[in-house]
């Protein structure tokens, strides 16, 4: 035998019987080795509390920031691998689910873990499409905001108004009601953020049509006139459809966490929706690709993006539609969008944005500063667009965001509620203020 393959063999066979699925950590204050468990490449921060100076320590805790490194909850609904460019919904290629299925398939996968027979999909399609109207009563509560309100505000109070209508959503442990809650939801959410639209435009509500698709019958809510019947035009149809797939879920964002974190109050999921549709309504977030747009008419023309990519390098701004705290390869679902906006911009005739849009990526592509930092363009700033183009206001862009995402938003808080490990929300701090001090009586208090 070869004796360095022994050897070789030898040191492989040390290693795995030191191997041990385990953290040591030695306490440098105290001396003291502590082994902590590693399970699906994470510690528990609850085993950090038993790191004491003494017994009067409460412990070590983990600090984590806007959670950066911290996993709050164990998932099987959304994969995201930042470093390759991979999104998969229950496992499914967001390229695949986007070239094959529709909004309500994947809403149906998302929320109940599998792809749908064709009887459960005719069932799932039947009750959301019967659960499109809302309560008569929304339309003066809308009525009630002022002419220029933005649709997104509108939309977040009246999803949280709806709690009030259904006393059975607050039954949360019950599957039917839980079942019931979540066609409302996905059913109604276009009706509201149609009927938000239309008010803001000063237009009669127009009420939902059952022979039209899901977001067939958004558009005819929209954008319907005189005409008896709408006819949407298929092509934009569709390229909603995808777009609504591409923004159903995006595991632990922003938005997610408020479902997840208000929902572990234990409160209705109309409420925790309202809460995450404001976490959405951020230009962070949600809002980003209103910003884009704000961003790209601000810009105003090709030959004044150096400038502008000058002042973002400075420090003076944010070039919106770029970077994500996940991805740090590309968006797989800004290069699905780039196809879609050629598709529309077919029927609509080209965004004279574009072009703007093009060279500041052309140039950002090619840049020191963003190319180190990782920064390539997520979901918005094309889909800004996109919905420009499709005769969208700005205002509506995040509430085109929101309507897709309540799918993602029930699949994440009924995982939530599910799950024994679970608890209500409560995160730790780090006091730094004062100690005691007494109460100063305000003729002491000084100038
Ligand atoms: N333009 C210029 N510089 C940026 C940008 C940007 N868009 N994003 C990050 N950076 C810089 C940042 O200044 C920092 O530089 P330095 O290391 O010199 O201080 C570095 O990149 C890291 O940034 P960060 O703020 O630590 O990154 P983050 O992971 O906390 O932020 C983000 C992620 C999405 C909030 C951020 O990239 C951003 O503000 N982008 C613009 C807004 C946007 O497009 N949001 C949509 C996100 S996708 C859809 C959604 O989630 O809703």
């Amino acid at each position: 035998m070869d004796p360095t393959k022994a050897a070789t063999t030898v040191a492989a066979e040390d290693a795995a019987q030191t191997r041990r699925d385990s953290l040591t950590i030695i306490d440098n204050r105290t001396g003291k080795r502590y082994e902590i468990p590693i399970q699906h490449g994470t510690i528990r921060a609850m085993d950090l509390r038993q790191i004491k100076v003494d017994e009067a320590d409460f412990g070590l805790m983990s600090y984590d920031p806007a959670f950066t490194n911290t996993a709050s909850c164990k998932s099987r609904i959304t994969y995201i691998d930042g470093e390759k460019g991979i999104l998969r919904y229950r496992g499914y290629p967001i390229e695949e689910l986007a070239e094959r299925s529709t909004y309500l398939e994947t809403a149906y996968l998302l929320i109940h873990g599998e792809l749908p027979t064709k009887a459960q999909l005719d069932d799932w399609t039947y009750h959301i499409t019967h659960h499109t109207f809302i309560h008569e009563s929304i339309k003066k509560f809308l009525d009630g905001f002022h002419y220029d309100a933005h649709p997104m505000g509108m939309l977040v109070s009246t999803v949280a108004a709806l709690s009030t209508f259904y006393e059975d959503a607050k039954d949360i442990f019950n599957p039917e009601s839980r079942r019931k809650q979540t066609y409302r939801l996905i059913g109604k959410m276009p009706t509201l953020a149609a009927f938000s639209y239309r008010h803001s435009i000063g237009m009669p509500y127009v009420y939902p049509d059952n022979d039209l698709s899901y977001t067939g019958n958004f558009l005819n809510m929209l954008f319907k006139t005189t005409e008896l019947k709408y006819k949407p035009n298929p092509a934009l149809e569709r390229a909603l459809d995808v777009l609504f797939i591409l923004h159903a879920d995006h595991e632990q964002n922003c938005s997610a966490n408020a479902m997840r974190s208000v929902g572990s109050s234990h409160v209705d999921p109309y409420s925790a929706t309202a809460a995450a549709t404001a976490a959405l309504y951020g230009p962070l977030h949600g809002g980003a690709n209103e910003a884009v747009l704000r961003m790209l008419e601000d810009i105003g023309s090709v030959n004044n993006v150096p400038a502008y990519i000058k002042r973002v390098k400075g420090g003076e701004k944010r070039l919106m539609g770029f970077g994500h705290r996940i991805y740090k390869n590309y968006d797989p679902r800004a290069r699905i969008i780039k196809e879609i906006a050629y598709q529309v911009f077919d029927v609509m005739g080209r965004n004279p944005l574009l072009d703007i849009a093009l060279e500041v990526e052309r140039i950002a592509l090619e840049d020191e500063y963003f190319v180190t930092r990782k920064l390539y363009p997520n979901v918005d700033f094309y889909t800004g667009l996109i919905y420009q183009s499709m005769g969208f206001p700005t205002t509506m862009f995040p509430v085109l965001f929101a309507i897709p995402r309540t799918s993602g938003w029930i699949a994440q808080w009924e995982e939530m509620l599910l799950d024994p490990e679970q608890k209500i929300a409560r995160p730790r701090q780090v006091y730094l203020g004062y100690d005691q001090r007494s109460y100063i009586p305000i003729e002491h208090r000084g100038g």
